[in-house]
């Protein structure tokens, strides 16, 4: 786990996908021509400015939004062309989200929080309290489980954000800039936690995030400018790639 899982089953496969968003008589195209496949076990980082399209690809691979056209298969199914029950369940059972700001309840305790996805999947709620409370230790946050949102630091937040992702056991976890609020060290203990879950439970993961650092850790590295996947690549490669960008930077300094 955690290395190019080139090999690896396919699990999800993005065809040609489009999203165009509708604004009055005119119409803004911010994914174009999206091909991307997923393998299980992988570890994916998403790099991109600012507007290039990063969350709305998430949004659409996670089914939060539809694309305008083209086919995403998560395991064989076009999960497109699923009728809204069916598509609501596939969500809240094969998906995993955490965004930047955790997104918690502030007036349920944090194992009620980790119990809510799997409460709405019916889950009985005596299960769904233990599975609650073995994925908050999993996440190292069992000496926390009955502090409110409101009681807890911001990487503590974040750690029961993914426990409540995983509750689950999905099989992708989109995070989208899930560090982005925190400060570095923190950012890095959140990025370990990512892998370690990876490695420990095979979760297949695709994660946004605007630092270079924590992106190049990744096996491997999506670039995405103006709606288009621009680079696919390896983390050694990504690496070398920024330090000649880097360098000619440099030069062309005055
Ligand atoms: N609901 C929406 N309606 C119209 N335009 C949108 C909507 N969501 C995003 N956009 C536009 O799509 C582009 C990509 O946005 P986004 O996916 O959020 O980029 P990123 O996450 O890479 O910063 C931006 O130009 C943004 O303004
Ligand atoms: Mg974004």
């Amino acid at each position: 786990m955690g290395q190019p899982a080139e090999s690896a089953p396919v699990l999800v496969q993005v065809r040609e996908m489009t999203k165009e968003f509708v604004q009055g008589a005119r119409s803004l195209r911010v994914l174009e021509g999206i091909d991307l496949v997923l393998h299980r076990g992988e570890m994916v980082a998403i790099i991109g400015a600012s507007g290039a399209g990063k969350s709305t690809l998430l949004h659409c691979l996670g089914t939060l939004d539809l694309p305008t056209d083209g086919e995403i298969l998560f395991d064989g199914v076009d999960i497109v062309q699923l009728p809204p029950p069916q598509l609501a369940r596939f969500r809240n059972e094969s998906i995993g989200f955490v965004f930047q700001f955790h997104h918690l309840l502030p007036e349920f305790s944090a194992v009620e929080n980790v119990m809510m996805p799997a409460m709405i999947g019916r889950v009985p709620q005596r299960e769904a309290r233990a599975r609650a409370e073995a994925m908050l230790e999993a996440v190292g946050m069992s000496h926390r489980l009955r502090h409110r949102p409101g009681e807890l630091s911001g990487g503590e937040q974040q750690r029961v954000a993914i426990a409540r992702a995983l509750v689950m056991r999905p099989k992708l976890l989109l995070a989208d800039e899930p560090t982005g609020n925190l400060d570095t060290r923190t950012s890095e203990e959140v990025h370990a936690l990512m892998f370690r879950l990876n490695e420990e439970h095979g979760i297949t993961m695709l994660v946004v995030t605007h630092n270079l650092d924590l992106a190049h850790r990744f096996p491997r590295v999506i670039r995405m400018a103006d709606g288009h996947l621009i680079g696919d690549t390896t983390g050694d490669r990504a690496r070398e790639d920024d330090a000649r960008a880097r360098e000619a930077d440099a030069a062309a300094a005055p």
